[in-house]
């Protein structure tokens, strides 16, 4: 890509975070973080399109998050962490993009009818609910971020945005000049220059997909060519025009699904959650107090692990020989319950001891936060700033005096 590697994901303010959040996203970002460039933002905006009625605690959800996200390792020296509100570019764009999106690509999103029939308690037949995925695009397009880490239920809003970026593209990269401003960019390749036409005309003539792909490479690497004329090169080896959004890749988080206190998955509307900030004491209350296999009333009584929802959080936490002890001492009464959920208790007690430790670094010190925030804000507007630079201009619209 002649767009450099930017990873972005964004999520809703949600408040404290869970093992859940921390299994399934947070250990994931930080991963990513070591990888590629990363931005990670609390999409405050996003929030409002479902709870416009109870708006009160979006700010402070948004805190807590972050210091969540910080105490489970996200590192401000590698990740931008930002708000979405304080980054005016993304309405900018959102704006701008919904001059082109067709209604029905917006009412063909799954998650449109499904949320308005989930949440039937509330009104969504609102502009900015059917609006929500085309502001997700804006949040991923005004960065040029090339791979967004996200759930499988968001994939749907990637593909949109993808449709969103082409249709972009193909409007509005069409300079007056293209065709001459292309071959002059050819020419800069200086020695590439006849081999990438050859494998442009065999891509457009011919469709040979390879072709393209070589074609992009040679673009790749002339690295001495201005951006402008390889974002040119580009356009002009798919079709002739210029890509000023580059198309995202969704980069499925795999499936984790934390175990709640309950055996289903770990969410806070199943009130089933571990807080990465709960106490040891609460831990072990919460794990003791959980159901087992109904079929061990008494101590004597064996039972089953595959039944008992004590069993998940042992695949996630226990080694092998803990898990076959689990086995056998169920099925024979050879162990308690009790017994059986400390080793369990001890790992997540370890497991949170260094998050609640950073987590409280930032509780008492929250200027701290704040200013990591900010920083990273300041870093979000300038690289949205310059993607707006290029989108107002291919629009045609007034530049900043
Ligand atoms: N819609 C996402 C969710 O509900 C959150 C989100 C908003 C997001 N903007 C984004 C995720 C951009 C990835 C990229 O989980
Ligand atoms: Fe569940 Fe363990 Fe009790 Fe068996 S011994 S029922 S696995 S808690």
């Amino acid at each position: 890509m002649i767009f450099p590697d930017r990873v972005l994901s964004g999520m809703r303010p949600t408040g404290a975070m869970h093992l859940g959040h921390y299994h399934g996203v947070l250990k994931n970002w930080v991963r990513l973080q070591s990888e590629y460039p990363c931005l990670f933002f609390v999409a405050d905006w996003h929030a409002l399109t479902t709870h416009y009625e109870e708006t009160q605690r979006i700010g402070d959800d948004g805190w807590d998050m972050v210091i969540d996200w910080l105490a489970s390792g996200v590192d401000p020296a590698k990740a931008t962490i930002f708000i979405q509100s304080q980054v005016p570019e993304h309405a900018e764009l959102f704006l701008l993009l919904s001059m082109v999106t067709p209604l029905g690509w917006l009412e063909r999103v799954p998650t449109y009818k499904d949320q308005q029939q989930k949440l039937s308690d509330r009104d969504l037949s609102t502009y900015g609910f059917l609006g929500y995925p085309l502001m997700q695009a804006a949040d991923i397009l005004v960065y040029r971020a090339t791979m967004v880490p996200v759930g499988e239920d968001q994939v749907p809003h990637i593909e949109m945005t993808r449709e969103i970026a082409r249709r972009f593209n193909h409007v509005f990269g069409n300079e007056p000049d293209f065709e001459a401003k292309s071959k002059v960019a050819v020419r800069k390749l200086g020695s590439e220059a006849k081999r990438f036409a050859e494998l442009r005309t065999r891509y457009q003539e011919e469709g040979d997909a390879d072709a393209l792909k070589q074609a992009r490479a040679i673009v790749d690497a002339a690295l001495a060519v201005p951006l402008e004329d390889r974002e040119r090169l580009f356009g002009s080896a798919e079709g002739a025009h210029r890509v000023i959004l580059p198309e995202p890749a969704a980069l499925l988080t795999k499936v984790s699904r934390m175990p709640g206190l309950d055996g289903q998955r770990m969410a806070k509307s199943y009130k089933n959650t571990i807080a990465l900030r709960e106490e040891p004491e609460s831990v072990t209350k919460k794990i003791r107090t959980m159901p087992t296999d109904p079929a061990r009333v008494r101590r004597i009584d064996p039972g089953e692990p595959e039944l008992c929802p004590v069993w998940p959080l042992h695949q996630v936490y226990s080694d092998d020989a803990t898990k076959q002890w689990v086995q056998t001492g169920c099925r024979t009464a050879g162990i308690g319950c009790l017994e059986c959920k400390q080793p369990v208790i001890d790992a997540i007690v370890r497991e949170l001891a260094p998050i609640r430790e950073r987590a409280q670094r930032y509780l008492d010190n929250p200027a701290l936060v704040r200013d990591i925030v900010a920083d990273g804000c300041a870093k979000a507007r300038a690289m949205a700033g310059e993607t707006m630079r290029d989108v107002r201009s291919a629009m045609g619209l007034v530049q900043d005096q």
